[in-house]
């Protein structure tokens, strides 16, 4: 991790979960981390944490709905600002809302669109344009994906959540794809894991507290922090290295790929 002290990291939905731990392991090896979501209290409140733990980065809080593509590009506009642009970017804001193929609404539909597969979209474009008019020729794009994005589990709440990680699995082999045809060593990746102990699932059964409680007792999940490790190990690996494999100690597929 030598290599990325003191570079500019963008995380998306830094305010809790898997994107807060991300964050914070980010900060522990010194990079500059600019953590957003719409809860930007939390996410300061986890910057004076690493402040006050005498972490060696920092971690900069900016509010922002990644469903407004205006907010969107605005907090491009004031990273280039401020820290002259993106080095790494870690597309993790994500959300599922329980809306079956046969009977849901499509505002959840819509929802989960705009965040899952547009913002990730356009913060990748705007990411590489950071990185192209700064010559970084070694930055790195991290899709935290899902098992739900390579298999269609039979559940109904789940389906359409489903298709938007199976668009993460194509939009980050295509990424990977237009990166080589572009010559450049920017990497991309996509991490899945299976479950994951967060506040996930009290957001997709907002009206059943019971059934999101139970989601998590029903295996031994994964910590938010196996995901942080996860990505510093991808993060960390040699440029050489590319590789698609199931990563046995964490039991998740790592996809990792590099142009
Ligand atoms: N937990 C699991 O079991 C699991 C399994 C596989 C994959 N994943 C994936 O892992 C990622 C993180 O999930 P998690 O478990 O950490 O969920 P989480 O605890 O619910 O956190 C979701 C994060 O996304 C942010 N977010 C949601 N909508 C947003 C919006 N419109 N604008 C900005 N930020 C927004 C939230 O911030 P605000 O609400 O403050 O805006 C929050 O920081 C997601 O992509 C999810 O699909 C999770």
């Amino acid at each position: 991790m030598e290599r990325w002290k003191g570079r500019v990291a963008l995380v998306t939905g830094a305010s809790v979960g898997i994107g807060a731990a991300v964050a914070r392991a980010l900060v522990q090896h010194g990079m500059k981390v600019v953590g957003c979501a719409r809860s930007v209290d939390k996410i300061e409140k986890l910057a004076a944490e690493c402040q006050s733990a005498g972490y060696p980065g920092v971690l900069i809080p900016y509010k922002c709905d990644l469903s407004n593509e205006e907010e969107i590009l605005s907090m491009f506009s004031a990273i280039k600002t401020l820290h002259q642009g993106v080095d790494v970017c870690i597309n993790n804001a994500g959300l599922a809302r329980p809306e079956p193929l046969l009977s849901g609404k499509t505002e959840g539909w819509r929802m989960m669109i705009d965040v899952n597969v547009m913002a990730v979209s356009i913060c990748t474009r705007e990411v590489y344009r950071s990185m192209k008019e700064r010559n970084i020729d070694d930055g790195h794009i991290i899709n935290i994906n899902s098992m739900n994005g390579h298999s269609v589990v039979p559940q109904s709440v789940v389906h359409f959540y489903s298709a938007t990680k199976y668009a993460v699995t194509a939009l980050t082999e295509g990424l990977r794809q237009e990166l080589r045809e572009a010559k450049t060593h920017i990497r991309a990746t996509c991490i899945s894991p299976g479950l994951v102990e967060t506040g996930f699932a009290f957001k997709l059964h907002d009206n059943d507290p019971e059934r999101a409680a139970a989601t998590y007792e029903s295996i031994r999940c994964l910590k938010a922090e196996d995901m942080a490790n996860a990505v510093i190990y991808v993060l960390s690996a040699p440029p050489h290295v590319q590789c698609q494999k199931k990563c046995k100690e964490y039991s998740f597929p790592v996809y990792m790929n590099c142009a």
